[in-house]
C-alpha cells in the first residue's frame, strides 16, 4: 500500500527518497513520485509505474535539495495517473498521504467555494489545499497544518513541506503508521522504517493523533490534545533482522518459502523447553489469563484469518473451549455478543492491518479478558495496542504473498493451543511432550517437502492455461485449501475456490470437468477415507486431480490423478508442512505465467486502509 519518505538535510536528498521508496516497493503501488525545495521553488517528478521509471526520470534533470517528500501509491480515490500521483501541491505546500480522507466531498465543496480549483480525483488534493486555505491566515505551515486536521474524517499519515519554510517538515498521524528516523544534523521521516535502513536505525513512532515539526536538528511533537510532548527514541533491531536483498533466490517469495525451516526454530526460541509448553512467553500476565479463559475470539484478515481458522480446530481439539474466527472487516461493523471470559486474538503479519487494528480497538470497550496480538512486526501498532504480544519471528516478509508469516503464525497458535491447555489442565503431560516434539520437528519436514519442489515445476505446467481451480480439504485441512486457493489466485491470476471436500455433492461438483484442476490435501488421518470417496466423485465426472498426500496413503498416480508425495507426520503439524507445498505450487505456476510475484497486481503487502 502507499509509501511515504521524506528528509530534511544539508545534503541534497532526492537520492535518499529514491532509495527510500525503493525499500517500500514491497509493499505494493502503481505510481510514484517525488518534490523537493530547490532554491526556494517546489521541483515535482510523478510517474505511472515502478520506482525505477521515477528514477530514470529524477536522473534525466538534477533535483539539488535538502528537503523533500516523495511517495509510493496505490490508487483509492482515482485511477493510477501522473494527475493522481503524489506529492500533490497547493501554491507552495506539497504533501504525501497515506490513508483515505472520508469527508474529502465535504471539505472539496468548501473549497471550491473559497475559489480552489482541482487537478485530481484524490482525496488527498483536499487535503494540501486545505492547509493552503488555512495557511492564508496561520502563521506558518504547522499552525495551518494543526487547524486543518480539526476537519479531517478518516485515516492518515502524511508529511507536508513548504517552498517558504525549506529545512522544515511537518509529519501527522491517525490510523496510518508514520515514523521519525532521527538522523545527526539530518531527520528523515517515513510509513516504515525499512525505508530508512541506509541512513539511520533510530526511530520515533508517532501516536494517534500526534503532529510533528521536524528541522534538521529539533524535532517537537504534540499529541492529540494539542499538548507538547515526547516520544521515545528507540534503537530498531528489527529493521535490519529482515534482510532485504534476495539473496540465491530469484524472487522474495521463494527466498521466503526456503526460509521457513530456518525462520520457524527462531520462532520456537525459548518459547519451549524440555519437552513443554512455556506459557509465561504470552506475557507476564498470560497464566492468569489463560486460567480464566473460557472463549477465544480471534479476528484477522487474509492469511492471517486462514491461520485462525487452524487454530479454532486446535483450540477447539486440544483445550476443549470454543474459539470463534472472524473476518477483521466484518467483525468491526456488526453488533458481536461477547460471552464472558473471552480472550480477544489479533493475527497479522504486518500489524498494521486497518481493519484488524479498528478490531482490536473496538474489543477495548466490549468486555474481553484482555487481546492478545501475533504479530511478527514489534513495533507496529497491533503490538503497541495489545496487552500480550507474541511475536513470529519470520523476519522480514517482503513478498506481498504472505507465506513465511503464516507458517510461523501457526507455530505461534499451537504454541498458544499448548500453552492455555497446560495452564488449564486440559492436556496431560504426555500429550504436551508429543506436542512440543511434533512442533519441533517442522523444520525437517519442510526441509523434505521442499525436496519435491522439481515434482511441483512439472505438475505447474498443467496449471498455465487453466482459468479456474479447485482446492479440496477435509477438517482442518479445509483452511490450508483456503489458504493453497488464495496464493494461486493472488500471483497467478487463476480463479482459485477451496471447499470443503464433502460439500462437493452440494453445489461445486457441477463445476467438474478437464479444464479444472482439482487439487486435494490429503494428509493421513482419520478422514482420509471420507476423502478417497470425494476424489472418486471427482474422477467419476472426469475431473482432473492433484493429490498432495501422504506417502502411507497408498495413492498411486492414474489416469488423470497425479499424486505429490509427502512425508507422514503428526497430526497436529500437518497443516502447517501441508501448506508448502501449494506455495510452491502457486510460485511455479506464477513464474511459468511470467506474473509480478513479489508485486502481484492490485495488491498491497500491508493494507493500511480500509
Ligand atoms: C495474502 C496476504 C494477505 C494478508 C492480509 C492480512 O498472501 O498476505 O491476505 O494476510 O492482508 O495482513 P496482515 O497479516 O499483515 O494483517
Amino acid at each position: 500500500m502507499c509509501g511515504i519518505v521524506g528528509a530534511v538535510a544539508q545534503r541534497d536528498v532526492s537520492q535518499i527518497l529514491l532509495e527510500g521508496l525503493s525499500r517500500l516497493e514491497y509493499r505494493g503501488y502503481d505510481s510514484a513520485g517525488i518534490a523537493v525545495i530547490d532554491n526556494g521553488k517546489l521541483r515535482r517528478i510523478r510517474t505511472v509505474g515502478k520506482v525505477r521509471e521515477l528514477a530514470s526520470e529524477v536522473n534525466k534533470t538534477v533535483l539539488p535539495g535538502g528537503t523533500g517528500i516523495a511517495h509510493t501509491r496505490w490508487a483509492t480515490h482515482g485511477v493510477p495517473s501522473v494527475a493522481n500521483a503524489h506529492p500533490h501541491v497547493s501554491g507552495d505546500i506539497a504533501v504525501v498521504h497515506n490513508g483515505i480522507i472520508e469527508n474529502y466531498a465535504e471539505i472539496k465543496d468548501k473549497l471550491v467555494g473559497e475559489g480552489f480549483s482541482f487537478e485530481s480525483d484524490t482525496d488527498t488534493e483536499v487535503l494540501v489545499k486545505l492547509v493552503d486555505y488555512y495557511l492564508r491566515t496561520e502563521k506558518d505551515l504547522l499552525s495551518a497544518v494543526k487547524t486543518a486536521v480539526r476537519e479531517l474524517k478518516g485515516a492518515y499519515g502524511a508529511a507536508f513541506i513548504n517552498t517558504k519554510e525549506p529545512g522544515h517538515l511537518v509529519l501527522i498521524r491517525s490510523g496510518s503508521p508514520v515514523v521519525i528516523g532521527v538522523g545527526l544534523g539530518e531527520n528523515f521521516v517515513a510509513s516504515d522504517p525499512l525505508a530508512l535502513m541506509p541512513v539511520t536505525h533510530r526511530f520515533i513512532y508517532l501516536e494517534e493523533g500526534d503532529i510533528a515539526d521536524i528541522s534538521r536538528f529539533d524535532i517537537s511533537i504534540w499529541d492529540s490534545q494539542g499538548n507538547k510532548t515526547e516520544r521515545t527514541t528507540i534503537n530498531s533491531d528489527y529493521v535490519s533482522v529482515g534482510d532485504a536483498s534476495k539473496g540465491k533466490y530469484h524472487h522474495f517469495m521463494e527466498k521466503e518459502i526456503y526460509e521457513q525451516s530456518v525462520v520457524i526454530p527462531d520462532t520456537l526460541e525459548g518459547r519451549v523447553n524440555n519437552g513443554c509448553f512455556l506459557p509465561d512467553s504470552f506475557g507476564a500476565r498470560a497464566t492468569e489469563l489463560f486460567k480464566k479463559t473460557e472463549h477465544v475470539k480471534i479476528v484477522a484478515c487474509g492469511t492471517s484469518f486462514h491461520a485462525g481458522m487452524i487454530a479454532k480446530s486446535w483450540i477447539e481439539e486440544y483445550v476443549g473451549i470454543t474459539a470463534d474466527v472472524e473476518i477483521a472487516s466484518e467483525y468491526r461493523y456488526r453488533k458481536t455478543v461477547v460471552q464472558p471470559d473471552t480472550l480477544f486474538i489479533t493475527i497479522s503479519q504486518s500489524g498494521e492491518t486497518a481493519d484488524t487494528l479498528a478490531a482490536l480497538r473496538l474489543s477495548k470497550n466490549q468486555g474481553y479478558l484482555g487481546s492478545l496480538a501475533i504479530c511478527n512486526v514489534p513495533e507496529s501498532s497491533i503490538v503497541r495496542e495489545s496487552e500480550m504480544v507474541f511475536l513470529t519471528r519470520a523476519g522480514r516478509e517482503i513478498g506481498v504473498a504472505s507465506t513465511k508469516a503464516f507458517t510461523t503464525q501457526l507455530v505461534a497458535l499451537l504454541l498458544f493451543t499448548g500453552s492455555i491447555g497446560k495452564v488449564k489442565n486440559r492436556i496431560d503431560s504426555e500429550t504436551e511432550r508429543v506436542m512440543v516434539s511434533s512442533v519441533e520437528r517442522i523444520p525437517e519436514y519442510i526441509n523434505e517437502v521442499l525436496k519435491q519442489d522439481n515434482g511441483i515445476v512439472k505438475i505447474s505446467l498443467d496449471f498455465v492455461n487453466k482459468r479456474n481451480a479447485l482446492f479440496l480439504g477435509r477438517g482442518v485441512m479445509c483452511p490450508v485449501a483456503m489458504e493453497g486457493a488464495l496464493k494461486l489466485k493472488e500471483i497467478s491470476y487463476i480463479h482459485a475456490e477451496s471447499y470443503a471436500a464433502g460439500e462437493l455433492k452440494h453445489g461445486p461438483l457441477a463445476l467438474i470437468d478437464s479444464e479444472m484442476p482439482v487439487i486435494v490435501i490429503a494428509p493421513r488421518n482419520d478422514l482420509l477415507e471420507k476423502l478417497r470417496s470425494n476424489i472418486q466423485e471427482v474422477r467419476a465426472r472426469g475431473g482432473v486431480l492433484y493429490v498432495f498426500a501422504s506417502d502411507n496413503c497408498g495413492f498411486q498416480d492414474a489416469g488423470n490423478m497425479k499424486i505429490i508425495s509427502l512425508p507422514t507426520v503428526p497430526d497436529v503439524i500437518s497443516p502447517i508442512i501441508y501448506t508448502v507445498p501449494l506455495q510452491l505450487l502457486a510460485y511455479h505456476v506464477a513464474i511459468i505465467k511470467g506474473t509480478d510475484v513479489d508485486q502481484p497486481r492490485n495488491l498491497a503487502k500491508s493494507v493500511t486502509v480500509e
